[in-house]
């Protein structure tokens, strides 16, 4: 199967107006959280989206300028505004996919957990509402930090027995459009064309961009692949550094949710195969086995692997079993074995075709290279340790 992401070929906003394929357009769409930074620009794209005929702009503050500005715009989407904490639901109240960028970001210095105290009760209670008021609605977060507060969205709505795995999206497609403009840059292709897939999770130690599998082939040298890795990883804080103080990502967010956000509404449309990678609730890492210390080592020219070294390797780890039959206590020894490490893993980012449900097929992580591998090694403590953070908070 041919799969289409919902990349434009043209300039975003303007280029959604020719996406309009499909019978319905009049899809409602409420931004939470709407004021802010990427909050405004969002707004703006989205008031050029063909497929939506209704934008509700909902924030704590000056939410009512915003809609009257974008409600100026010559697009068919009628926009509302709605300011304060008692007009919540009525923003959200039928909407098709709330989009939430709500919460605060960082400043020079801070990792994206340092904004979990701030962060994780705006997200609680903002998809409580939407549990409430929009349970059918696709959910979209922004908000950092991602890796933890998708799972305080889906506990919430696990709470209220309204949660639909397929429905509820981490927004990490930032990552994917840094990659494809990173690699672009270097390799000469039209930033168009390029589709580098980003899996993981959304912070330094856990985004993963699996350039292996990247669209045309990416011919860059193996160090070139690790020192664009290390910059995709780090992108959020070069923009954090070059905003000294002001904020962090804003623009090109707002033009990553547009894109996710139409993607979302061209498979609710019921087009077929769009694909968008989206940190969601998935058992896809439980698929692998990573875990063990492989003792193989490179072949004698001919002669046969190891011999000596290997019976040496053996004879210690049959030791250590021996040791353990014998009842001693806390004998250690790595191994590969069947392992449910990566079973605490129920969120990962990969990409996934999008249909009228929201998650339509998860298509996994694929097939990565020693160094992605690696990568992917690193993250998953990390991210179990994210996860547990978000599914307590909400558990207490
Ligand atoms: P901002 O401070 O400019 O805007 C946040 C807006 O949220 C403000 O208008 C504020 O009034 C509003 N808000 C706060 N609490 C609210 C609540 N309870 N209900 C409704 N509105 C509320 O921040 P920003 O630059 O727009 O960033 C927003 C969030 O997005 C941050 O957490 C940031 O870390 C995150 N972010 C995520 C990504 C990503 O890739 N997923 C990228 C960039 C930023
Ligand atoms: C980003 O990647 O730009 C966002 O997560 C914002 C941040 O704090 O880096």
């Amino acid at each position: 199967t041919k799969f289409r992401t919902s990349k434009p070929t043209q300039i975003p906003g303007l280029c959604f107006r020719t996406f309009n394929t499909s019978p319905q357009n009049n899809f409602h769409v409420a931004v939470l959280g709407a004021s802010g930074g990427i909050g405004q620009p969002l707004g703006m794209l989205l008031k050029v989206n063909r497929l939506i005929s209704k934008l509700t702009l909902y924030d704590l503050q000056h939410t009512m300028g915003v809609a009257a500005d974008l409600s100026h715009i010559e697009t068919p989407a009628k926009v509302k505004g709605f300011v304060g904490k008692d007009k919540l639901c009525e923003a959200i109240e039928c909407a098709n996919i709330v989009v939430i960028p709500a919460g605060l970001p960082r400043k020079p210095g801070m990792t994206r957990d340092d904004l979990f105290n701030k962060n994780a009760s705006v997200v609680r209670d903002l998809v409580a509402c939407v549990a409430d008021t929009a349970p059918k609605a696709l959910i979209g977060i922004i908000t950092n930090p991602i890796n933890a507060v998708i799972p305080i969205a889906c506990e919430v709505l696990k709470k209220k027995c309204k949660l639909d795995p397929r429905r509820v999206f981490g927004i990490t497609t930032l990552d994917i459009v840094r990659a494809n403009t990173f690699v672009a840059s270097l390799s000469g292709v039209s930033p168009l064309e390029v589709n580098v897939p980003v899996i993981g999770g959304h912070s330094p130690e856990t985004i993963i961009p699996v350039f292996s599998r990247a669209t045309p082939g990416v011919k860059v040298s193996e160090d070139k692949v690790k020192t664009l890795t290390k910059r995709i990883k780090e992108a959020g804080t070069e923009v954090v550094k070059a905003k000294a103080g002001t904020g962090s990502a804003t623009l090109s967010m707002a033009y990553a949710a547009a894109r996710f956000t139409n993607s979302l509404l061209r498979g609710l449309a019921g087009e077929k195969n769009v694909v968008e990678s989206s940190y969601v609730q998935s058992d896809v890492v439980c698929d692998i086995s990573y875990f063990a210390t492989p003792l193989v080592v490179k072949a004698k020219a001919g002669t046969g692997s190891a011999t000596l070294s290997m019976a040496y390797a053996a004879a210690r780890f049959t030791n250590s079993l021996l040791r353990g039959l014998a009842g001693e206590k806390d004998v250690i020894e790595p191994s590969y074995v069947q392992s449910d490490v990566a079973c605490g893993i129920n969120y990962f980012a990969s990409p996934l075709v999008l249909g009228k449900n929201g998650i339509e097929k998860n298509l996994g992580i694929g097939k990565l290279n020693k160094f992605e591998e690696e990568l992917l090694k690193k993250a998953i403590p990390v991210l179990k340790k994210n996860i547990a953070t978000g599914v307590k908070f909400v558990s207490k």
